[in-house]
């Protein structure tokens, strides 16, 4: 059983990451630390407060509402045609009995590194300020967590915020190459894989079909947010009936890594020059010494493997 916490901006993907984190059997979610990105942080923790409830997972969640704003103050949220005007697709899910946690998302990272005596794998589907700003307060953070898994970055296909950068890096660039940098063991799983990898109605339609009875719910849940997203797709790459599989993946390579394959390099994220913002920099150099700084990129996705599984937890 893997013990995970989850820092999401919860949009129409985030939500999806989130009830596949919830109801796999190979994961227990230890809390959700929320950031503005597709909506705002407080937004973002009612969502996922919702999701917990529609999940059934049958254990407590706490979650935390996180950083509102980049390191240094920015505020920038995604437009609505994206993730809709709630960050789920505009889709109403029954209110939640419960609250947020009163405390501060670095914090509540920082407890539950500790509390897991490095069996916490921290998955991040939004911008990495939460993770930057436990960072600045214990630089200690990465010998406490068994692993850091990313969805962020491209590297070897364009950006979809700019020709070079992805939305959750490019968001606050500056905590990503804090984190990029700090030594965590991490997983990079970018736009590289993620584009590879496709939810379309098919997969949909089986859902219907196969879910158990207590996941109908859930599933009738992600195929209404999922028509926005299909739209936005359709608008935005000429997509039919279909979306990528970004935040998603994070979870699913989270729980089985097998499922990529990956290169290990020294990375960076170029936060000053504003055209190459969240652009991603690597130093592929050989210095034995500095081995340690390197991460895991994912750079090829056993696609269909990925979205039957995801999928698997519903029936
Ligand atoms: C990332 O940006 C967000 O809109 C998605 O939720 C995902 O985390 C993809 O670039
Ligand atoms: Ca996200």
């Amino acid at each position: 059983m893997r013990r995970i916490l989850i820092d999401a901006d919860t949009g129409i993907d985030d939500s999806i990451a989130i009830l596949y984190a919830l109801k796999s059997r190979n994961l227990h979610v230890e809390g959700i630390t929320t950031c503005f990105g597709n909506s705002g942080a407080a937004q973002s923790a009612d969502n996922c407060l919702r999701l917990i409830r529609l999940s059934r997972c049958g254990y407590e969640v706490p979650v935390v509402v996180g950083a509102e704003c980049t390191l240094d103050g920015q505020v920038e949220t995604a437009p609505a045609h994206i993730h809709g005007e709630n960050g789920i697709g505009n889709v109403i899910l029954p209110e939640s009995a419960r609250k947020p946690l009163e405390m501060d998302a670095a914090d509540f990272i920082l407890r539950k590194a500790e509390e897991l005596d490095g069996e916490l794998v921290i998955v991040t589907t939004g911008r990495l300020t939460n993770l930057a700003r436990a960072l600045e307060k214990d630089p200690r953070l990465p010998g406490k967590v068994k692993r850091v898994v990313t969805m962020g970055g491209c590297m070897d296909v364009p950006g979809n915020v700019s020709p070079v950068a992805e939305a959750n890096i490019y968001g606050d660039a500056r905590a990503a190459d804090m984190v990029f940098r700090a030594g965590f063991h991490m997983i990079l799983v970018g736009l590289d894989v993620t584009t590879k990898t496709f939810i379309t109605e098919k997969e949909l339609d089986d859902a219907e079909r196969y879910c158990s009875e207590e996941s109908r719910d859930a599933v009738a849940y992600i195929r209404e947010a999922l028509k926005l997203y299909f739209e936005y797709h359709r608008l935005s790459e000429g997509m039919v009936h279909r979306s990528f599989v970004h935040d998603p993946l994070a979870l699913l390579i989270a729980e089985d890594a097998s499922l990529g394959e990956y290169k290990m390099l020294r990375a960076g994220v170029e936060y000053q020059a504003p055209a190459f913002r969240g652009m991603i920099l690597t130093d592929g150099r050989f210095r034995g010494e500095m081995d340690h700084d390197e991460i895991a990129v994912c750079v090829r996705v056993d696609a269909d493997r990925a979205v039957r599984r995801l999928f698997s937890v519903f029936h």
